[in-house]
């Protein structure tokens, strides 16, 4: 007879399309195969330095919840509770609050925590479990730069829409004879901007794992140009480093915005800018985030069935599998720029800008 009676649900970092499915199958999975009860954790571990704010998850709270982008618990990247800055006397402290958060865990009732977030979220969630508080991982993040696992949900979805983006700028690209330029989230690796820009056709793909210089795209626009191509696609990660060419004109602002000033000043074509931005993360799930969030949702309440506290669900091989947390954090999956997917796209024509 399992001694878990109760879990605690929470969502940290971004948000991301799936959380909801997560939540809404963790909590049947609890309810109705274990018969636990399920608190939802307001806003991250916030939810648990202010235990007033976490409330009962009932089968009626998650029901229509599957295809709601965001997450219902809502979320936080600030609140780390063993740096947490709060204002005394009007001067800014950070304390180490992680003892209340695991005494408030308890005296909520919660035997165990599902901490559903990014890189971030999971080495809070680490640091937790190390100080006794019974952790369960889902990692999360649209991005898709976590290495213990092959894909996160989310990325799916914001894989979609920049696809849907570059499609519609396509057109309106090629009507104006216009250089367009699209920068897609991507702090640390260039994923979306590079399944995206094959999926939409880009032309130009820049990404932080490849350097590329002003002058390359620039000639790059003009050698379409010369078999009679008038517009050029150009998908920016947020997170590519930029060329000595480009740093010294920064200042500060979306990168894509600075790419495009450089090539409308350098190749003296008309250049247009688009940030996607926020939009990648919203909106409702696609299917195939919608089914790996329930399957990480019933994995992880499984994972804490078996008391294997400290894991993170993931996906290895197409299965469901669980790493250590403390194995998953801070290891980045980047694009190899060597890798096949680089090499498919430079045989179908597209630069890096290199
Ligand atoms: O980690 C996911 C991500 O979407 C990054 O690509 C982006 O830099 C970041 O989140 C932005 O997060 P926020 O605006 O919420 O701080």
């Amino acid at each position: 007879m399992s001694d878990i009676h109760c879990i605690g649900i929470a969502t940290g970092g971004g948000d991301a399309p799936g959380l909801n499915a997560v939540i809404r199958a963790a909590t049947k999975a609890a309810i109705l195969k274990h018969h636990w009860k399920v608190i939802g954790i307001p806003d991250g571990f916030d939810g648990v330095i202010w235990p007033e704010k976490s409330r009962e998850l009932t089968l009626k709270d998650v029901s229509g919840i599957l295809p709601r982008g965001g997450t219902i618990l809502g979320t936080t990247n600030r609140g780390n509770p063993f740096h947490y800055r709060t204002v005394e006397n009007g001067a800014e402290v950070v304390r180490d609050i992680s003892s209340e958060v695991i005494a408030n865990a308890r005296k909520l009732g919660i035997d165990a925590v599902i901490s559903i977030g990014g890189d971030g979220s999971q080495k809070i969630a680490h640091e937790l479990f190390e100080k006794g508080l019974n952790v369960v991982g889902v990692p999360k993040t649209i991005d898709n730069d976590l290495s213990a696992t092959e894909i996160t949900f989310g990325f799916d979805t914001a894989l979609h829409t920049a696809t849907d983006a570059i499609d519609k700028l396509h057109t309106t690209a090629e009507s104006h004879h216009r250089v367009m330029v699209v920068e897609v989230m991507g702090r640390d690796a260039g994923w979306i901007a590079l399944e995206a820009g094959i999926a939409g056709g880009a032309h130009i793909i820049l990404i932080p794992e490849i350097s590329f210089s002003l002058q390359r795209i620039c000639d790059y626009v003009k050698e379409r140009e010369g078999y009679g191509k008038r517009f050029t696609i150009v998908v920016v990660a947020e997170g590519v480093k930029l060329p000595p060419e480009l740093r010294q004109l920064s200042r500060g602002g979306p990168v894509g915005n600075l790419i495009g000033d450089g090539i409308a000043l350098t190749a003296k074509r008309e250049v247009r800018v688009s940030v996607l931005g926020h939009i990648q993360r919203g909106g409702s799930p696609s299917p195939f985030d919608r089914i790996l969030g329930t399957r990480f949702g019933v994995a992880a309440v499984e994972l804490v069935a078996k008391k294997q506290f400290g894991k993170m669900v993931c996906l290895r091989n197409a299965t469901i599998d669980a790493v250590d947390i403390a194995d998953a954090i801070g290891k980045m999956k980047i694009v190899d720029p060597q890798g096949e997917m680089v090499r498919t796209a430079r045989a179908v024509g597209i630069s890096f800008g290199d």
